[in-house]
């Protein structure tokens, strides 16, 4: 940053920082020390949670950076849900009495009703949402609601939340890519037979059928899904009990609050429980992956949809129009899906950056863990639906697809092919013979199979008028019936293998 120049943070979340020149930093610090001064002046006291020790409130730049409420609001289910969890075990093993651990609780849903209603309160004094809602029970309920706190820490409380949240993402991705392999799944059956260009180095390679090329998609969204679920797997600890980092002395029965919130098990480690956020990490890290397959699906998109190739008409609940050219179609969902990937893996980045010279057990740079999970899990939902309309409702151009796959000689390797198999030519020869070809061909502006049988004879006499057969893209495709191979019979079995998986038949 410029040395004029100063970032001064909004109230808001997604913040709006504004970034202010040397005239204007001037004001923004009156507005500080002014706040700290009014702040003494209102006789504002110390936090009444954490209060106890410091004699003066907050300055403003303090209220305002430690406070995560504007954003960790969006865990106020996971709270209300791991409070009542907790309190229901304190109750349990009497380590408050039951009549208190009822009012709790009641109390507890009192406040899901109004935050349900209503929205959750931002009050920057109250900093996060554990003690917002902690504030409020005691506003509900009285001085009983100190008990809830008994033998936990909002160390062990946000890492819980938080790992339910990500739970829930996970298993949201994991609907969602489900519906974009049944959408794939469909058009490759539709279009099994279906000729098209397969390029490498996005020059023209051999041919293949677009539901060959649909379903290398698939492939790769079942891995997404995989990886996910293995996250959900490793993810699936309550770290709840922990406390603050070192266990408690209270006999809670941390069995019991993991089985409340579906947790498998109990973390076995309370340090490592408060201190790491590998499950986000592991959430992100997919959720990069995943949305780098989606970028490259809506990059096909965007090039099968363009004038010179026309393999695609984008449907228009997916596109827009441009304001100057009225001819154009723009296929800005397909381009913002490839945009998000950007976004995504940079906040997978974030997250690693703010982890990684962390001593633990819990530092405060971790309450920067949610945003960029919160930004990235809303990004890949909006990126997999619009990948799922797009793939279901796009209409293919197949007629202009085969007629590309015509051009560029792609039946040259089924020359060189034909060459090995009837006339026992090594490859590499063939492949020469090949070349001879397909220069020719050049030469004439023709494709190969419009060479005459006296043309390609003089090239080689080995070869006869059977060769024609292997030159049709048609035939290039049949003949490529090796397992996972683009022959429609393989992209049958594919297909049928892929709804088996989903449970389509059923
Ligand atoms: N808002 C905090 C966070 O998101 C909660 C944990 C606060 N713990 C603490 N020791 N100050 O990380």
């Amino acid at each position: 940053m410029a040395p004029d120049k100063l970032v001064f943070v909004c109230g808001k979340f997604p913040c709006s920082c504004v970034s202010l020149d040397a005239s204007l930093s001037q004001a923004a610090s009156d507005r500080a020390s002014s706040s700290v001064s009014n702040d003494l002046e209102n006789n504002v006291s110390s936090n009444q949670m954490w209060g106890g020790r410091f004699a003066e409130g907050p300055s403003a730049i303090m209220r305002e950076i430690n406070a995560s409420i504007p954003f960790d609001k969006a865990l106020w289910r996971q709270d209300i849900a791991a409070s009542k969890a907790h309190v229901a075990m304190l109750g349990a093993q009497s380590i408050i009495s039951a009549q208190d651990a009822t009012s709790i609780a009641h109390g507890l849903d009192a406040i899901a009703a109004e935050y349900e209603k209503d929205g959750v309160p931002e009050d920057w004094d109250l900093e996060d949402i554990h003690m917002t809602t902690e504030s409020r029970l005691t506003a509900l309920i009285g001085p009983v609601a100190g008990r809830l706190h008994t033998a936990r820490s909002r160390n062990d409380q946000v890492a819980t939340d938080f790992r339910l949240w990500v739970r829930e993402a996970m298993e949201q991705v994991d609907s969602g890519l489900e519906q974009l392999q049944r959408a794939l799944v469909i058009r490759a059956s539709e279009h099994a037979d279906s000729i098209m260009p397969g390029f490498t180095h996005l020059q023209t390679a051999q041919p293949v059928t677009l539901g060959h090329h649909l379903m290398a998609y698939y492939e790769m969204i079942r891995r997404d899904r995989s990886r996910f679920a293995d996250a959900h797997l490793r993810l699936n600890e309550c770290p709840l009990g922990s406390a603050a980092l070192a266990g408690t002395g209270f006999p809670i029965d941390r069995s019991a609050t993991s089985e409340a919130l579906g947790f498998s098990r109990p973390t076995a480690n309370s340090l490592d429980a408060v201190s790491d956020r590998d499950f986000a990490l592991d959430y992100l890290m997919a959720a990069a992956q995943c949305s780098l397959h989606l970028s490259r699906l809506a990059e096909e998109f965007i090039i099968w949809a363009s004038q010179p190739f026309g393999f695609v008409r984008l449907p228009d609940t997916l596109s827009t129009g441009s304001s100057i050219m009225p001819q154009k179609k723009n296929p800005d969902a397909a381009e913002l899906v490839r945009g998000h990937a950007g976004r995504i893996i940079g906040n997978a980045t974030a997250l690693m950056v703010t982890m990684k010279g962390l001593p633990l057990a819990y530092s405060k740079d971790m309450q920067d863990d949610k945003p960029p999970v919160f930004d990235a899990a809303s990004l890949l939902a909006l990126s997999i639906a619009a990948m799922t309309g797009m793939v279901a409702d796009s209409t293919f151009r197949t007629a202009r697809m085969r007629e590309a796959a015509e051009l560029g000689y792609a039946t040259a390797t089924d020359l060189a092919d034909w060459l090995v198999r009837q006339a026992d030519i090594p490859f590499r020869e063939a492949h020469h013979i090949t070349g001879a070809a397909v220069k020719l061909a050049e030469e004439k502006g023709t494709s190969l199979d419009a060479l005459t049988l006296g043309e390609l004879q003089a090239i080689d006499p080995r070869i006869d008028d059977r060769v024609f057969a292997a030159l049709s893209v048609d035939a290039s495709v049949a003949s490529r019936r090796s397992y996972g191979g683009t022959a429609p019979e393989q992209v049958r079995h594919q297909v049928a293998q892929a709804r088996q998986q989903l449970g389509m038949d059923r």
